[in-house]
Parts: C-alpha cells; sequence; structure tokens
C-alpha cells in the first residue's frame, strides 16, 4: 500500500510524522544530483548526511563536514529529486555552542538548498536547539545512540544501551527531542531491544542504523548499501550490489583497450564524412 502523503509534490516532515507506526519509512543517504534521481523514486526521505565528509571527501570522521559542504551537496540532491523529504545535515561546529549560532546554520541550510528539514546529533544537551530551530518554523530530525560527531570524545564507534545507566541515558534523550519538537529521530548504533523499546517509547517515529527492525523506519549509507566502500564495512550494513567490482572490472577493461590501441575503435570516433556533427 502507498504510504498518505499530503497535498503538494513532495514528502514532507509532518507526512513523516505520520508515519509513525505504519509503513515503514524508507530512507538512504544521498550526496549527489544522479544518485538522488536514482533514489528518488524509491525511498521517502534523502538524508543528505555529513557522512559525505567520508564517503565522498576522504576524511578519517564526519568532523571534515563543513556548512558549505553540506550546502553545495544538498542543492545537488535537491535539483535531483522531486519526491522525496530532502533532510540536511548540521555539521559539527555549526550549531552545539549556542541555540542562536544552531538558530542562523539552520537557516542558512533551508535558504540556500530549498530542504524540507535539518538533522543535528544530540539528545538532552541539545533540546534547546532543536525548540528553537523549529520554533522557526524549521523542521528537525534528532540523531541519538552513537553519535559520529562525538566519536573522538567517545574513543570510537561504540555501541549504545549495554549498561543501565546508558538505557536510562537513551530514554532521556529520545523524550528531550521529542519534547523539543522533532519530527523524528534517528537511533544509530543501539543495542536492538533498546531500540525498540525506544520505539514503542515515543510518539515520532524512530529511524533505525545499526538499531532495530522495530524502529518506524530504516537508513543506510548510499556507498555502503550499492557496495561502494573501500575500508572496512560495518556489521549492520547490507550490501544489495557491489559496485566497487563493477566499477574495478570497467577500469581494468578500459586501461587493457587503451593500451591495446582497442579503444576507440570505429564506433566512438567521427570520420570526415560522419554526417553527425553532435557528439
Ligand atoms: O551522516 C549520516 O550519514 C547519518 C546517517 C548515518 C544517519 O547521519
Amino acid at each position: 500500500m502507498a504510504p498518505e502523503r499530503s497535498a503538494g509534490d513532495r514528502i514532507g516532515a509532518e507526512d513523516i510524522r505520520r508515519r509513525k507506526g505504519g509503513v515503514p519509512i524508507v530512507c538512504l543517504t544521498a550526496y549527489t544530483y544522479p544518485i538522488a534521481r536514482m533514489l528518488d523514486p524509491h525511498v521517502d526521505l534523502l538524508l543528505v548526511g555529513d557522512s559525505v565528509a567520508m564517503v565522498l571527501h576522504g576524511h578519517a570522521t564526519t568532523l571534515g563536514a563543513s556548512l558549505e559542504m553540506m550546502i553545495a551537496h544538498g542543492q545537488a540532491v535537491m535539483r535531483g529529486s522531486t519526491k522525496a523529504c530532502v533532510v540536511v545535515d548540521m555539521p559539527a561546529g555549526s550549531y552545539e555552542a549556542s541555540v542562536a549560532e544552531a538558530v542562523a546554520s539552520a537557516r542558512r541550510i533551508v535558504e540556500e538548498t530549498a530542504c524540507q528539514a535539518v538533522k543535528l546529533e544530540g539528545g538532552v544537551d541539545m533540546a534547546a536547539q532543536i525548540a528553537a530551530i523549529v520554533a522557526e518554523g524549521i523542521p528537525v530530525m534528532g540523531h541519538i545512540g552513537l553519535q559520529p560527531q562525538s566519536v573522538e570524545k567517545d574513543g570510537g564507534y561504540k555501541i549504545k544501551g549495554r549498561t543501565q545507566e546508558n538505557i536510562a541515558a537513551l530514554f532521556r534523550d529520545a523524550e528531550a527531542v521529542e519534547k523539543a519538537g522533532a519530527f523524528s529521530v534517528v537511533i544509530e548504533g543501539t543495542v536492538a531491544t533498546v531500540a525498540s523499546d525506544i520505539t514503542r517509547h515515543v510518539a515520532i517515529p524512530t529511524i533505525g542504523i545499526g538499531a532495530s527492525g522495530d524502529c518506524d523506519g530504516q537508513i543506510l549509507v548510499i556507498d555502503d548499501m550499492i557496495g561502494m566502500t573501500v575500508d572496512r564495512v560495518p556489521k549492520f550494513v547490507k550490501e544489495y550490489a557491489k559496485l566497487r567490482d563493477t566499477i574495478s572490472d570497467a577500469a581494468a577493461r578500459y586501461a587493457a583497450e587503451v593500451r591495446g590501441r582497442a579503444f576507440p575503435g570505429p564506433d566512438h570516433v567521427f570520420s570526415a564524412t560522419s554526417d553527425k556533427d553532435k557528439a
């Protein structure tokens, strides 16, 4: 059954909020125009994640993302999509210091990309920022559990929800994000039963990544999902294609044909008598 949509071409944040407990919400990250075009017919939500810093720009962590980077990729994804709800990540350093900074950064992202919403990491500690951005009329997606922007502080990518103390903190974070007015919340890298319990506990949709099949939706990093990741592939990733092998094979065949003067052949050059003027 096709999920309900409100008037207008794009799925909005409120459409996503209404999907709580319904047909699972399909989300993927996207960073570029062609990928957005390919994914748009299949997904409900495209996240321009700050993972772009690692995936496309080769940084070691998401801390390499800047506001300018997020805006440029947000614009590309908006150009390549017509249907999906597009959410742009707020990069580290653009919102944590003050509510005023958070509102200014969120406004800039929305004004320069025309995206539907922003996402930021944090629970109780970022509730004031979320509430202030929502009060400006900008929908916010929360992000709790494993928070990649805190990975240096945390000493690595550590799974959350393994102790009673941490489980209680996760519930406080989920409640704070919901109370602050977020329309949904990503739960990342969290013990499955805990993510399931949080999903039942809050009234906003939870979007899982390395969390639980009970979440209201799922998200994966697109390059992980299509098998483009060249470094370690996390346990929670399922590769639906192996494009790294396809690309490597294409490059090897191209190299062999160029070196053997098999490419370009007659089909790929222009003769003096050709009636075609366009490449
Ligand atoms: O930046 C990102 O890709 C994300 C997802 C992993 C949720 O935040």
